[in-house]
């Protein structure tokens, strides 16, 4: 059988993480890395996953054995995916073994979605191997499922945007409408290289509106309306009043414990270099922060970010979201 690869990008998210995991609407954009996921079908029922990035490989039965992982455990990178080999095999009646091999252009544990993008990859990559036709919508739901082991109770924006790409606004409970807006949106990726759980950062976000329930609830609705002004700016063009919003989209969800010093310190030079905005963005508590520039503040931007000894990436609208590559 010829293995077959499918791929998935990474994802920025513009206005309302950690909201979104309370039914506030959030904007999120799909991005020109990606991951991607080659499956073979094999005899026996053993099923390897190797990560070329992770430099490891690990092995499990496609019928037997736990799905769960322990957080802290060594293999937790890998054995999360085993559910979907699960799923879209019982789909399909198959019951052999499969080799899978994951390479991933997004960095790990950093906010960029890349348990998503490979979950999403992955999903389709094994379905296109069984023949199992799946719509976007049915690949995200699947890939959710690797997720959630991940992340607990992720709101599911991840693997959407990775399977949809493009310019989406999400929304827990009612779905997702694409924006297609006049604004060309300039944004540099600061990248602290500062690896956080989304787990632990999602966990903070509950802590703190449970001691402050009113407050916290504030915030969260909001970050929820700043979203919808934000969807508006793009829709205008007006990317100055973007950047406004998606600072102060920072200091609330900072407001909300997940800031990091070094990503504080990155919003600060952008901003201080000539951005129109800056935030952190994903599950903040470290990862990366987003400013969004011009073309003549561009490099000023990427340079102060630079000098404070993180990353800079210049991220580009991905209209593709999960594709078949063979
Ligand atoms: C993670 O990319 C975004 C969070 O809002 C968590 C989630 O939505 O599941 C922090």
């Amino acid at each position: 059988m010829t293995p077959t690869t499918a791929s998935a990008p990474a994802k920025i998210i513009l206005t309302g993480e950690h909201a979104v995991v309370y039914n506030e609407p959030a904007l999120v954009m799909a991005i020109n890395r990606r991951a991607y996921v080659t499956v073979a079908q094999t005899r026996g029922d053993s099923v390897e996953i190797r990560s070329n990035d992770l430099k490891q490989a690990e092995h499990f039965t496609l019928n037997e054995g736990p799905e769960g992982h322990s957080r802290k455990s060594s293999i937790n990178r890998l054995q999360p995916y085993l559910v979907l080999a699960r799923q879209i095999s019982r789909k399909a009646g198959y019951s052999g073994g499969f080799k899978i091999s994951i390479r991933s252009e997004i960095p790990i544990s950093a906010g960029l979605g890349s348990s998503a993008a490979v979950g999403v990859a992955m999903s389709a990559a094994l379905a296109n191997s069984l023949d199992v036709k799946l719509s976007r919508d049915k690949i995200s739901k699947i890939a959710l499922e690797s997720e959630k082991i991940f992340h607990g109770h992720p709101s599911g924006i991840d693997n959407l945007i990775s399977s949809q790409g493009g310019l989406l606004v999400f929304r827990r409970n009612e779905g997702f409408l694409r924006i297609e807006g006049p604004a060309k949106l300039r944004l540099v990726i600061g990248m602290t290289n500062v690896e956080r759980s989304t787990a632990e950062q999602v966990a903070q976000v509950a802590a703190t509106v449970s001691e402050h329930r009113d407050v916290g609830q504030l915030l969260l609705h909001c970050i929820g309306h700043l979203t919808i002004e934000t969807v508006g700016a793009i829709r205008e063009g007006n990317v100055q009043a973007m950047g406004r919003l998606l600072s102060l989209n920072h200091w609330l969800v900072n407001a909300l414990g997940v800031s990091h010093p070094t990503v504080d310190r990155l919003v600060y030079v952008s901003l201080e270099a000539g951005a129109l905005g800056a935030k952190l963005t994903g599950a903040g508590g470290g990862g990366c922060m987003i400013a969004l520039v011009t073309s003549e503040t561009e490099h000023a931007v990427a340079q102060a970010i630079k000098r404070e000894g993180a990353t800079p990436l210049l991220a580009k609208l991905s209209k593709a979201g999960v594709q078949s590559e063979s």
